[in-house]
């Protein structure tokens, strides 16, 4: 589709990854992505309220996605900041 935005990543099978902002906007997009390109994706955000949300939204549109919130890992990456060797910054993959 002409304009289309949509984002297309090769097969995350296997792999974790933690993405920090993950509750709205392009952290949630990014999330969904990976999600539904086979990676576990663990949500980091400042609200619980929309980390829950963010958790539906992703269960309801990629069947079986493995797919959780976890707040200690935000405040954990925004004490320490991770290496991104290999990685897209802001989005630290995990094995
Ligand atoms: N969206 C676009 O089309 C677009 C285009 C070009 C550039 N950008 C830039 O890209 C960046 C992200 O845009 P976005 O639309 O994805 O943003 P967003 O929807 O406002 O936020 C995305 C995520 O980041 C979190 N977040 C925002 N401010 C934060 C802060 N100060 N500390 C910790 N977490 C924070 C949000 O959490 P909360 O829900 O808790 O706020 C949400 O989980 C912005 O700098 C924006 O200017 C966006």
């Amino acid at each position: 589709m002409a304009g289309s935005t949509r984002l297309e990543i090769s097969s995350q099978l296997g792999r974790t990854a933690a993405i920090t902002g993950a509750t709205g906007g392009l952290g949630y997009e990014t999330a969904l992505a990976l999600a539904k390109a086979g990676s576990e994706v663990i949500l980091t955000g400042r609200d619980d309220r929309k980390g829950r949300s963010a958790i539906e939204k992703i269960s309801r549109e990629v069947a079986g996605a493995k797919v959780s919130y976890n707040l200690s890992i935000w405040r954990a990456l925004h004490r320490s900041p991770p290496s991104h060797s290999g990685c897209t910054p802001g989005i630290p993959l995990i094995s």
